[in-house]
């Protein structure tokens, strides 16, 4: 008899080029059923939720809990960068997620639109003489990263180094590397804490510290840099991925990138088509059942990890016709790229205000853009939360 704590139906590291297309695995998944336990690099055993209607039930379901610590392993979970709210249930959660909301809503990231559309135009004026850039390196990163900066009111922080420390926090790396990575970035983010509190400014970090001062609603010292490193590292590591990957899309679908510049009025659908085809999160952050719960005809145990994956969810033919195509003109609602239910992205409005802005820019400045395929070698971040390329070679 096999032993039922241990069985996986697919071993995803035996999987030959995953990482490059992981569509094909998750697709030969969800047609045997909606959620399935495999084997990663990190985990011997996860569930992963891959049919549409499925993943989105599992992201509203409140007997899911998002408290990691004591039942995965992983550097230590005390470091004050966790105690952040994607890490946290309610009614911690909604007390965190109230203090930020209102820095995002759709009215404020309106009002940021002329000095996102200054930043790209900057960053564009510096890339476009040349003929030829990276295009992660000379857009992509630098315009989210100098964004999410400004609000929160650290304009010059380091950035490459913040890089660094950043990507080996949210893609697998070794546990000495990314302890490591853990211990700096809350190190680092402690002494910004502190640097907020001795000269504060007219930003949201110098308003999150004075709230912990004056007003009943504290913030303890781990909180407000749990909250600093949330924001900068979601503010960053997936809208890079937004306007990389998207400008893959198009150029991978020359019919879909003719449509777009003979009509730049597209660009809102096609930003939410780059986000439901291939979009920057690949899965979820963990879940872990309170009890056990029954989803199709699996049960999944109590305490076991559970990723909801995103984008096996959101080519599911169940809920979008030909899923594999590419179609800047689909109805995508309902697409799962930035989540669901109380953790949904508190940046959403600002991921899509930079993506249309920031594509449909590049395109206007480069009417020639293509692939560049002589320095094209293709660069996957590993693991399944983050999902792009570390370099995006392009010519115009
Ligand atoms: C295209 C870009 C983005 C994508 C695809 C994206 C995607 C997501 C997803 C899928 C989640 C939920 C994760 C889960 O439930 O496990 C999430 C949460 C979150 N995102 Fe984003 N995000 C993007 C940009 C941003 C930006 C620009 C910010 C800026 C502050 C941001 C801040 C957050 C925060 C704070 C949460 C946690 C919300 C909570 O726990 O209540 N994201 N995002």
């Amino acid at each position: 008899m096999s032993d039922v704590s241990s069985h996986v139906d697919l071993d995803l590291r035996e999987v030959e080029g995953f990482t490059a297309n992981p569509y094909p695995s998750y697709e030969k998944l969800r047609a045997a059923g909606p959620v399935h336990a495999v084997r990663t690099d990190e985990f011997e055993r996860v569930w992963l939720v891959v049919g549409y209607g499925e993943a989105r039930a599992a992201l509203a379901d409140q007997r899911f809990s998002k408290q990691w610590q004591g039942r995965i392993e992983w550097p230590d979970g005390n470091d004050p960068i966790f105690a952040n709210m994607l890490e946290m249930d309610a009614p911690r959660h909604t007390r965190l997620r109230r203090l930020v909301t209102r820095e995002f809503t759709a009215r404020r990231v309106e009002a940021l639109r002329p000095r996102v559309q200054q930043i790209t135009d900057e960053l564009l004026d510096a890339m476009v003489p040349a003929g030829r850039a990276d295009l992660v390196d000379a857009l992509a990163f630098p315009l989210p990263m100098t964004v999410i900066c400004e609000l929160i009111g650290v304009p010059d922080l380091d950035r490459n180094a913040f890089r660094r420390l950043s990507n080996a926090i949210v893609t697998p790396t070794t546990p000495d590397q990314e302890r490591e990575a853990v211990a700096a970035m809350g190190a680092y983010l402690g002494e910004l804490i502190e640097d907020k509190r001795r000269s504060p400014g007219d930003d949201l970090m110098s308003a999150l510290v004075r709230t912990r001062d004056e007003e009943g609603d504290a913030l303890s010292p781990e909180e407000l840099v749990g909250m600093a490193f949330l924001l900068l590292v979601a503010g960053h590591e997936t809208t890079v991925n937004l306007i990389s990957n998207g400008v893959r899309a198009l150029l991978d679908h020359p019919g879909q990138l003719a449509a777009l510049r003979a009509d730049f009025d597209l660009i809102d659908g096609a930003v939410e088509e780059m986000l439901r085809y291939d979009g920057p999160v690949e899965t979820s952050t963990f879940r872990f059942p309170r009890e056990p719960v029954g989803i199709g005809r699996r049960v999944i145990p109590q305490g076991e990890p559970v990723l909801v994956c995103l984008a096996g969810a959101d080519r599911d033919p169940a809920r979008y016709p030909e899923p594999d195509r590419f179609d800047i003109r689909r109805e995508t609602q309902g697409h799962l790229a930035f989540g669901h239910g109380t953790h949904f992205c508190l940046g959403a409005s600002l991921a899509r205000t930079e993506g249309r802005i920031a594509i449909r820019t590049l395109l206007e400045r480069c009417p020639g853009l293509a692939l560049d395929e002589e320095a094209w070698r293709p660069d996957w971040l590993p693991g399944m939360l983050i999902r792009g390329v570390r370099a995006l070679p392009v010519r115009w």
